[in-house]
């Protein structure tokens, strides 16, 4: 078994994924608008040596009917929610080494100003930089937000394959390698010849310019992508170099790292192209008894409202509003498909009922896969559970902050790397070659080829 690939999962704001953990006192997470909380936590990252930092981000919020959800803004979940782009330059000053991947929504800003500001992050972290490409999970709220229509949830994954289309030729076709000249002597700043016009006329986005900006050590950030529904996987085998899939049954997580594998194949590529990585929670304890507290702790400030209103922002779904003995009737919806369909029933059978859903909600949250116990007990089910799924990796999810990474860090990653599971230094200088290994600092050429052909540069 290959090293994991070990990310953090956080937000700005002040819960994790499961529960109302900031009434802690232990916990930080309420500290969200304060720089020097995200310093102290990027640094403790950093020193073991954890891949990297995801930062979740949406515009959007829960809510029910354009109406806010008073148990979301009570609890503190899923508002408020601040802008880790921000954040981020800090955290590359702050750090050497560890890696970031962000989340931007292709359904809010042009295509354009999403390239230019990942182009200037690339540079700011020295190519530490990744996007996670969302089409919106709180998509309602967020295109009311913008003052625009909601899209057809699959429409938004074509709108997001132009989007891509775009972006992908201004970071990789507007600077030659050696436009960037820098000759003091002569004041060629660059070559002319070598910065080219990009024009691009698509389904959903026209544009005609250039990345205002010479090329970063990656160009084209790490392409991370986390819906699994069919449209999702199709975008993911299509673009995506890493996939965040949620946790829960190792049996389903399997069939979805199998079906993204495939969609990979689908598109030209190897299986092994894409990473996947499994949002999940990890409670370590010295002892058994340790870990199971946090658990039953943890538990006790994760309330069925809180729980069904995240899934209500998310799906557009009020699990309280149904008969709580009957499965889910409702197979679509034109928000996030990946949490609705992870409670419809399979090959025949029902699904659980909606009061079964809400405690599993409740008890899971969006991530899914709760490890609980010792270093070494954890180490067994993280070494099942990836033989069984196929995963790369991990996104750590918090319940506490810092608590949870200070107990993994204290008492698995030791565990982990003893079994050759977590490395114990960093490889490559640049996220991309993080993920593929030295060398491998520049978008694979395949990636390029399936963004299609709507773009010319002259
Ligand atoms: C680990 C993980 C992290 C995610 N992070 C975000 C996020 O930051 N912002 C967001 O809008 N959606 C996020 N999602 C949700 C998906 O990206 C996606 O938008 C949602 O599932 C809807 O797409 P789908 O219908 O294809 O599933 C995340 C999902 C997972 C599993």
């Amino acid at each position: 078994m290959d090293p994991l690939i070990l990310g953090i999962f956080q937000s700005l704001s002040p819960n994790g994924t499961v529960g109302s953990a900031w009434q802690h006192p232990d916990d930080r997470s309420a500290d969200f608008t304060d720089l020097d909380h995200w310093i102290r936590l990027a640094r403790m990252f950093e020193e073991a040596r954890l891949d990297l930092l995801f930062l979740a981000d949406s515009y959007g919020f829960p809510a029910l009917d354009g109406e806010l959800i008073p148990a979301s803004v009570k609890e503190g979940r899923g508002i408020p929610g601040g802008d880790p782009m921000p954040l981020v330059t800090a955290l590359a000053a702050a750090t050497e080494r560890l890696g970031f991947i962000l989340t931007a929504s292709t359904t809010v800003e042009p295509p354009a100003a999403n390239a230019r500001r990942f182009a200037t992050l690339d540079h700011f972290t020295k190519g530490r930089i990744g996007w996670n490409i969302v089409t919106g999970s709180s998509g309602a709220t967020a295109a009311d937000l913008m003052g625009k229509a909601l899209v057809p949830h699959d429409e938004r994954y074509d709108m997001a394959d132009d989007y891509l289309a775009l972006d992908l030729a201004l970071w990789e076709d507007s600077w030659a390698d050696d436009a960037l000249v820098r000759d003091k002597a002569t004041n060629t700043y660059a070559d002319p010849a070598g910065v080219r016009m990009i024009t691009h006329d698509g389904p959903y986005f026209r544009s005609r310019g250039i990345l205002n900006l010479p090329p970063s050590p990656q160009r084209t950030p790490l392409l991370v992508q986390a819906g699994t529904s069919g449209r999702g996987m199709r975008f993911a085998g299509e673009h995506a170099e890493a996939v965040f899939v949620a946790g829960g049954a190792p049996e389903r997580v399997a069939r979805n790292i199998a079906a993204i594998r495939q969609a990979a194949v689908e598109a030209g590529r190897s299986p092994s192209a894409v990473k996947v990585l499994v949002g999940a929670l990890f409670l370590v304890g010295p002892t058994e008894e340790a870990a199971q507290r946090t658990h039953r702790e943890m538990l006790a400030m994760s309330t069925p409202e809180g729980a069904a209103a995240i899934f209500a922002g998310n799906t557009g779904v009020d699990l309280l509003a149904l008969d709580p003995d009957q499965p889910l009737a409702q197979q679509r919806t034109e928000l996030g498909l990946s949490n609705l369909q992870r409670y419809l029933g399979r090959d025949g059978r029902p699904g659980p009922t909606v009061r079964e859903i809400i405690e599993d909600f409740r008890v899971t949250g969006i991530n899914g896969s709760v490890f609980v116990g010792t270093g070494a007990s954890v180490a067994d089910q993280v070494e099942e559970f990836v033989r069984t799924t196929g995963a790369d990796g991990f996104l750590i999810q918090p319940h506490m902050t810092p608590g949870t990474y200070e107990d993994l860090i204290e008492y698995l990653l030791p565990v982990l790397r003893a079994r050759g599971l977590a490395r114990d230094e960093y490889v490559g200088d640049t996220l991309r070659e993080r993920f593929f290994g030295p060398g491998h600092r520049r978008l694979p050429a395949e990636l390029r080829r399936n963004a299609g052909a709507v773009t010319t540069v002259s």
